[in-house]
């Protein structure tokens, strides 16, 4: 017999409702959030990183002030999401930490190099398409604070998706060089970015939980199709080629056929063995400590207007 608490909950589930912060909740259903939110933060953060290598470089003024935006945006985005992490009780320290030691996960796509310009034209057009397809969705999540911050941050990374989109365009309408340095990035993050989709539908853990709570809303598999479908025609319109001979749309069932992932690359790069992880956590941790004295000198402010308030 369910208690009233875990009945409400799950009339609230049932009529595809939204639980809040102060709301009962099982605690698998908080744990999960507390896993897929915190993962989620995290990436933002450390995939400032790859493209925060080419700030500098940018080819142009604009380009500059158009890669440092986005790059904040990214941060601000880490920054809703550790929000809405901790309204289910994670102080954000605790996710810093784990994240610092090595012992938090965040997405395999942010652990490759970004060797030239055209990796922020494919970073941009195919990881934030693949971002968006996962997370539109997700603003319908049934825990409120993470669907209320997914519907700001898609916004932008539909603006992200575009930039990514004209730099590969740009580059695609230039000289021989420019064309065949585009289609290099193109060919090394498309594999990469299926697989920020998850293992598949049979190799997933956590997928039906997290569907029947509302939660995810489409599999790991599903939003991978629909990924394919969006890209095809744009790969038209840019003249790249996307990296899968056996790519074809299967006229009967409407599904992309496709060569094979590469899950061991996946699995190796989930162990901490991809090319760029040690580098990426290298960098956190050193930004970590190199920020301690904002930390201190934040919370020292804040201790002297406590004290000033109650003279
Ligand atoms: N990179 C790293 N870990 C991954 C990835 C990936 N691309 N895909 C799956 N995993 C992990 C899962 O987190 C899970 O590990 P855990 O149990 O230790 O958490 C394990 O692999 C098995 O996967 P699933 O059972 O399919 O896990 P889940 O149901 O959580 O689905 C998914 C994975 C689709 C990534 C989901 O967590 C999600 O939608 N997260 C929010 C979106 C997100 O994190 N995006 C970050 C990248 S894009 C960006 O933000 C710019």
């Amino acid at each position: 017999e369910p208690s009233p608490d875990e009945r409400q909950f799950d009339d609230l589930i049932a009529a595809d409702s939204r639980i809040e912060p102060r709301d009962w909740m099982p605690d698998a259903y908080r744990k999960t959030l507390v896993r897929q939110i915190s993962q989620h933060a995290h990436s933002e953060i450390i995939g400032m990183q790859p493209e925060a290598n080419w700030i500098t470089r940018a080819p142009s003024l604009k380009r500059k002030a158009i890669l440092m935006a986005k790059v904040q945006d990214e941060a601000g985005h880490g920054l809703y999401l550790y929000s809405a992490a901790q309204t289910l009780g994670t102080p954000r320290d605790e996710m810093t930490e784990a994240l610092i030691a090595g012992k938090a996960r965040y997405s395999s796509i942010f652990n490759y190099p970004t060797p030239t310009w055209a990796d922020m034209g494919a970073i941009g057009w195919l990881v934030d398409g693949a971002a968006i397809c996962n997370q539109v969705p997700l603003c319908r999540a049934s825990y409120g604070p993470y669907g209320r911050a997914m519907v700001r941050i898609c916004k932008e990374e539909s603006f992200h998706q575009r930039q990514g989109f004209e730099i590969l365009l740009e580059l695609m309408r230039g000289t021989d060089a420019q064309r065949a340095m585009a289609q290099d990035a193109v060919d090394r993050w498309y594999w990469p970015a299926l697989q920020m989709f998850g293992p598949p539908d049979d190799a997933s853990p956590n997928s039906a939980q997290s569907m029947a709570w509302n939660i995810k809303r489409f599999s790991n598999d599903e939003l991978r199709q629909r990924f394919v479908s969006m890209l095809v025609p744009q790969a038209e319109v840019l003249g790249v080629t996307l990296p899968d001979p056996k790519l074809r749309l299967d006229e009967e069932t409407g599904q992309y056929e496709m060569s094979e992932i590469d899950w061991t690359e996946f699995n190796e790069v989930l162990a901490g063995r991809g090319p760029m992880n040690a580098q990426r956590l290298q960098r956190r941790r050193d930004a970590h400590e190199d920020g301690a004295w904002v930390r201190e000198a934040a919370a020292e402010y804040a201790r002297k207007q406590a004290a000033a308030r109650e003279v």
